[in-house]
């Protein structure tokens, strides 16, 4: 028989929105930005990435929104805010951050500052400025691994 459980297809949309959009940040961080620094001359190479991300940017978007719907969901199917408070939720509060992290950084701070900041911080210094958009991949990067990998353990009953 077929289960059609409302919880388990929410869960299966929140996977599949982590791996395209978690996927995209490992792909961005260890293949994108180093293929860039060999193959690209210094001062084209802000400019040759925020082309390329540009694409990438809308689907981070999309996956961000389909990760933050279907775990509220999931979240005010379990008991709600009240789960926050409950010991050993230290992973949920992680989750929340991450997503929080990115919601801001995509729908506020990247449309509306970084990209002014980032295009005028490369015309007086090229090199640093691409160093430091890796640095902040290899950061995002990190704290989404770690954010997965508690929460697939806590999820299924490992407590820290
Ligand atoms: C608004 C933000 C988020 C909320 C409210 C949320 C909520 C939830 C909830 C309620 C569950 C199911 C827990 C249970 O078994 O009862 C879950 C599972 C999970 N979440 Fe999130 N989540 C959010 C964002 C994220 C982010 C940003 C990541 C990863 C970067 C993530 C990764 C996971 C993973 C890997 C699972 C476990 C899937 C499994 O093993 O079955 N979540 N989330």
């Amino acid at each position: 028989m077929i289960n059609m459980d409302p919880f388990i297809i929410a869960r299966v949309i929140h996977v599949i929105a982590i791996v395209l959009w978690i996927g995209g940040v490992a792909m961005v961080t260890l293949v994108l930005l180093p293929a860039i620094k060999r193959l690209i001359e210094p001062e084209q190479r802000v400019d040759f990435f925020e082309k390329i991300e540009g694409n990438f940017a809308w689907q981070s978007r999309i996956t961000t929104v389909l990760a933050g719907g279907s775990g509220f969901y999931m979240l005010f199917q379990t008991g709600g805010w009240q789960r926050l408070s409950v010991d050993g939720s230290g992973w949920l509060h992680l989750m929340i951050f991450t997503w929080l992290l990115f919601t801001i950084m995509l729908f506020i701070l990247e449309p509306l500052v970084l990209h002014r900041l980032i295009k005028s911080k490369a015309k007086r210094d090229p090199e640093g400025t691409f160093s430091m958009i890796s640095r902040l991949h290899y950061v995002l990067l990190t704290v989404s691994l770690i954010t997965v990998g508690w929460a697939v353990a806590a999820s299924h009953g490992f407590i820290l």
